[in-house]
């Protein structure tokens, strides 16, 4: 026993005489510093990035050396002060996560999760206040409802939980008497600036963030009196944290100095490293191997594509002066512009059923067979007129499957054309899930999905050539008078891709259903549509979208997720839903769901896997034995996880355009 003590008295003394008493450092740039990294995070040229452009990471960089935070237990706290240039860079306007000040009792943090805990607590620290010991300091850019986070842009204290004891939204006073601070985003083009004091007499800590070319507000934003004694050890480490979740940005440091009992020293921009921007241009050597010679690659293949298409189009020219004597038999029937607009009683206002980026969708009537119709009257701009496009939808109309929106005939006068489809009676699939009277129950959501999941498929693997459907989503999927889920606008996507300006690529897409690597590539493959169904299994079965932006951001797959992580996925199932549910189906779909969603496209299975797991030919394989390992992360319940799923969701890059017209509402709906 006394040995114990003894053993244990020599360790304390061997690291109190490591630990410094007068820290005193300054940093401006990391060129020739030695920091504790960890996770992602990596020193490029002077600049700690803490995370890189990867989803569900944590990053740390911890000053090596002990510090003393107390001269004995029962002493009070020493005062310190730090200054720090963090950033971070807007490639993703939704941000992911966020990037923390910590004093932590090791130079890491073990355990750590990525998402709303920032890399420094776990799912534990919640509930139970974290008996480790951590302060940080949260600037952090997502609402986490369940953290009581206040908004999507603000600054935290944190003591020992990810629940803050104070917080605001991110800004600076202008002076003294100055009621209401200015608002300054955190996700910026340009770095920002904090200063944050601990006074160890008056038991006050003030926290001010600032741009980097202001000077020190005289005004702190957060100015909290707490005695941190209780909530620090004698020897803590200090350090920054960043997480990402299934978005994610890149955050990092220019700068840093700290100092124990005095002011630290005012950073010198002049010396600091240029804040790092958007682009690839910080990017070292062997990134370029990573991400530059895969575009090269691509352009290369872009090229030959470019080349084939032409010479697939210039046939197709050739082509279309025959086809327009085709027969239903061979394509879709050519229809009269008259016909049409008598159809649609002159395409008058009270057929409208609906308006999207496309153009109108109308109802309408054929006088001599009164056959329903919907009559696509796609805008000028969406396909300027273009021949080939026509040719390529056209023959596309050849496509016949249960679970297609069928194309049965088209019209070309002058600039217009006019794209006739049969008629959906029960409209777009999430006019039906968002309604509040009237939702589906699960049998008829299971029916749609696995409807859907035929359609993709023969899109996939049962034609001719491969069709990429390129917007898969709710909105696109139409109901039949039997509740049956059709795929519309198959083909649609690639007028438009090929219709935009060749300069400004364009990502053709719906936010949230875009898989991470068309960012980047921006090619579409088949598992780029598998993604955007795994987007679409989710919203189906929890009856949410897979992106919401109004006042919270709310990302379907990181919450779906978050159950996952509990063991109690069946639980993120629509509430509003009504009748029996199979918690089976709704298991199944849940991870199908997620494991569609993998980060890596290669991960997904092929939509006709897809469809054996639905049909329940084959079992589909746990979700824990698939993916990446995520590395150096260690989950609370490393048995359950194996630290291996990414599951991911996709938003735009700051240097994509969306086309936001593509993001309204389907337009080929038979609703109201
Ligand atoms: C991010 O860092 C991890 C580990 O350091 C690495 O495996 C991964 O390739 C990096 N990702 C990118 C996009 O640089
Ligand atoms: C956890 O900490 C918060 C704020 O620091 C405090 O309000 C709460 O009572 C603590 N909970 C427990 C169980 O100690
Ligand atoms: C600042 O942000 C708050 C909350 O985030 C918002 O309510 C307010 O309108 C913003 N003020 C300005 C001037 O933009
Ligand atoms: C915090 O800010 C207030 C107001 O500017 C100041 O009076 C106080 O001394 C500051 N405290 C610390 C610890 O710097």
């Amino acid at each position: 026993m006394s040995l114990l003590h003894l053993l244990l008295l020599l360790c304390l003394i061997t690291s109190t005489t490591h630990a410094q008493s007068n820290t005193d450092f300054t940093f401006n740039g990391f060129q020739s510093t030695n920091l504790t990294l960890d996770g992602d995070a990596n020193n490029n040229e002077g600049i700690i990035f803490l995370t890189n452009r990867t989803q569900l990471i944590t990053g740390h960089a911890f000053y090596p050396n002990p510090i003393i935070f107390k001269k004995s237990t029962r002493e009070s706290a020493i005062s310190f002060s730090t200054s720090f240039v963090f950033g971070i860079i807007p490639e993703n306007p939704l941000g992911g996560h966020g990037i923390s000040f910590v004093i932590a009792p090791q130079p890491n943090l073990p355990g750590a999760l990525p998402i709303s805990y920032l890399g420094i607590f776990n799912t534990s620290s919640i509930n139970h206040n974290d008996t480790r010991h951590v302060i940080a300091i949260e600037f952090d850019t997502v609402l986490s409802p369940e953290l009581n986070d206040m908004n999507d842009n603000h600054v935290g204290i944190d003591i020992d939980s990810p629940i803050s004891v104070m917080s605001m939204p991110a800004g600076y006073y202008l002076d003294e008497n100055d009621p209401n601070p200015r608002n300054l985003t955190l996700i910026s083009d340009k770095s920002r600036r904090v200063w944050i004091e601990y006074d160890g007499v008056k038991k006050q800590m003030n926290v001010t963030i600032a741009s980097l070319e202001m000077k020190k507000p005289s005004k702190p934003l957060l100015s909290l009196y707490k005695d941190l004694s209780p909530y620090l050890n004698q020897i803590m480490y200090v350090g920054f944290a960043a997480a990402t979740g299934t978005i994610f940005n890149r955050h990092y440091l220019l700068g840093w100095s700290f100092k124990v009992n005095g002011q630290a020293k005012e950073l010198d921009l002049s010396l600091l490293p240029k804040t790092p921007t958007n682009g690839n241009k910080n990017m070292e050597q062997n990134k370029f191997l990573i991400i530059g010679m895969p575009s090269i690659l691509g352009f290369v293949l872009l090229i030959t594509i470019i080349a084939a298409v032409i010479y697939y189009v210039k046939r197709k020219k050739k082509f279309a002066e025959e086809m327009e004597d085709w027969e239903l038999d061979y394509g879709p029937h050519r229809f009269k512009y008259k016909d049409l607009y008598f159809a649609t009683n002159g395409f008058s206002d009270k057929q409208l059923l609906g308006r999207g980026g496309f153009g109108q969708v109308y109802r309408g009537i054929i006088p001599s067979s009164k056959v329903e119709i919907a009559v696509k009257r796609m805008s000028q701009d969406s396909w300027q007129g273009k021949r080939e496009f026509v040719a390529e939808i056209v023959s596309m109309g050849r496509l016949r499957h249960r679970n297609l929106v069928q194309l049965i005939g088209y019209c070309r006068r002058k600039k217009e054309l006019l794209l006739v489809y049969e008629y959906m009676p029960n409209g777009s699939l999430d006019k039906l899930l968002y309604n509040r009277q009237h939702t589906l129950n699960w049998s008829q959501r299971f029916l749609i999905i696995k409807g859907v999941a035929s359609g993709l498929f023969y899109l996939h693997e049962g034609w001719e050539q491969v069709v990429i459907h390129r917007d898969v989503k709710a909105s696109d999927v139409l109901l039949d008078s039997e509740l049956n889920g059709k795929l519309g606008d198959f083909g649609l996507a690639r007028l438009h891709a090929h219709g935009s300006d060749p300069h400004t690529t364009k990502v053709v897409g719906t936010l949230g259903y875009l898989a991470p690597e068309q960012m980047w590539t921006r090619k579409v493959t088949e598992a780029t549509d598998v993604f955007s169904f795994g987007a679409f299994l989710l919203e189906v079965a929890c009856g949410r979208r897979p992106v919401a932006m109004n006042e919270e951001r709310f990302i379907l797959i990181e919450w779906v997720f978050r159950f996952w992580l509990k063991g109690l996925i069946v639980n993120a199932v629509d509430q509003k839903i009504g009748g029996e549910v199979d918690f089976e189906e709704v298991e199944l779909v849940m991870k199908l769901g997620l494991l569609c969603s993998n980060m890596n496209p290669m991960a997904r299975p092929t939509m006709r896997q897809v469809v054996e797991y639905l049909e329940r030919d084959v079992v589909m394989p746990e979700l824990s034995s698939f993916g990446i390992t995520i590395s150096s992360l260690t989950f609370p319940h490393r048995e359950e996880i194996n630290g291996d799923l990414y599951p991911s969701t996709s938003t735009s890059t700051g240097k994509t355009t969306f086309d936001t017209s593509i993001m309204a509402e389907s337009d080929l709906s038979g609703g109201r």
